[in-house]
């Protein structure tokens, strides 16, 4: 297992001139990759084999097996798959319903999307992460941040990783009245809630009860919120989470201090952070640098699952489409306590 400790950045690390025009690149760059992962996925969707890697766009380490279940139900709307995965002998399935991706130009223009055209492989691999490690959400309140148009890894963690509460949430309408389906097409409605959050609404609330000391003096939670923000923040904000999970999003330039801020706010502070995402670029190593300059203790894992690790070797070896910066996700623990790597 490779490991490193993210250092603290200084403020020669990114010179000035570049944070300025990469603010003037980002709504550009947001159309560019949304463009691609459009045409992208119609690509797969066209040609689909739910269990056939494309041969012209990587978006899957295959860890799950996709079957579409009820094929005549709900075609104007998604579809309904099995998502199933062997780990240590053992079958896991989850039914995941997955949306179909004609946007309306509406929705185009509104709140960003990505999380409706795929289950990413960050997801993905979460998901599989959680299954071979399900200690890790073992009687804890986990919440997921992120979660897209399926909370797989969220989904995961409530079927089979025995948490004692589950909240999984988007910053995407569409996204989370999905997850809602989701959760009640598997019957776990009475362990698992799911609504909007939108990190700049959650952080700029953490924000503010910090600032009128609203947080309870040994817990530093935000209590009896009312500054705002949704129906679905008033009721997340009032406790704090033992894990939080969250996949590929980190490449929102402009919501990262927000992300930290929201994890930072809600985190317990014997809590752990797992996030999962792809280098892109330089967004990774700039997102562990403001959760290290927040105040998390930072653990970067390379190799943490000797599966995807091997597949990674193999699609490194024999798929021209696949790109470790933009595909292979890597794993970020975030804990509040000093820990020693030895430890
Ligand atoms: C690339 S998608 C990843 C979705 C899912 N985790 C996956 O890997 O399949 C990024 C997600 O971040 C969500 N998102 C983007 N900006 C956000 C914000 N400011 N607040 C909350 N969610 C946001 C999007 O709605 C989207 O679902």
């Amino acid at each position: 297992m490779s490991e490193k400790s993210v250092r603290e950045p200084t403020a020669n690390d990114i010179p000035k001139e570049k944070i300025t025009r990469k603010k003037k690149n980002t709504a550009q760059r947001r159309w560019r990759i949304l463009a691609k992962a459009l045409i992208g996925s119609r690509r797969s969707m066209d040609t689909e084999d739910e269990n056939e890697v494309s041969v012209r766009r990587f978006t899957s380490f295959q860890l799950f097996r996709v079957n579409r279940v009820d094929p005549a139900m709900d075609q104007d709307a998604g579809v309904w798959s099995e998502y199933s995965a062997v780990a240590e002998n053992k079958l896991f399935t989850l039914q995941i319903h997955r949306l179909k991706r004609n946007f309306t130009a509406n929705e185009l223009i509104g709140f960003n999307n990505t999380g409706n055209i795929c289950v990413w492989p960050s997801e993905e691999c979460l998901a599989y992460y959680l299954l071979k490690n399900r200690h890790l959400c073992r009687d804890r309140r986990v919440l997921e941040l992120g979660g897209g148009m399926s909370c797989l890894a969220g989904m995961i963690a409530a079927k089979y990783c025995d948490p004692r509460q589950v909240t999984l949430t988007d910053g995407n309408v569409t996204s989370a009245n999905n997850v809602q389906r989701i959760v009640a097409r598997n019957g776990m409605s009475d362990l698992v809630e799911c609504g909007v959050v939108q990190w700049g609404r959650a952080a700029r609330a953490i924000r503010m009860a910090r600032a009128s000391r609203a947080f309870a003096p040994n817990e530093q939670r935000v209590k009896n919120w009312t500054g705002g923000g949704g129906k679905d923040l008033a009721k997340f904000a009032d406790r704090l989470y033992d894990v939080i999970l969250c996949a590929d999003c980190l490449f929102f330039d402009e919501a990262r201090s927000d992300l930290v801020e929201t994890m930072y706010g809600w985190l317990a502070n014997d809590g752990l952070a797992l996030v999962m995402a792809p280098g892109r670029g330089s967004t990774f190593e700039k997102f562990a640098e403001a959760a290290v300059k927040r105040g998390f203790v930072a653990r970067q894992i390379d190799r943490y699952d000797g599966k995807i690790w091997s597949r990674h070797l193999e699609l490194l070896e024999h798929s021209q489409e696949y790109c470790p910066d933009l595909h292979y996700p890597i794993l970020l623990e975030l804990t509040k306590q000093k820990k020693t790597l030895l430890g």
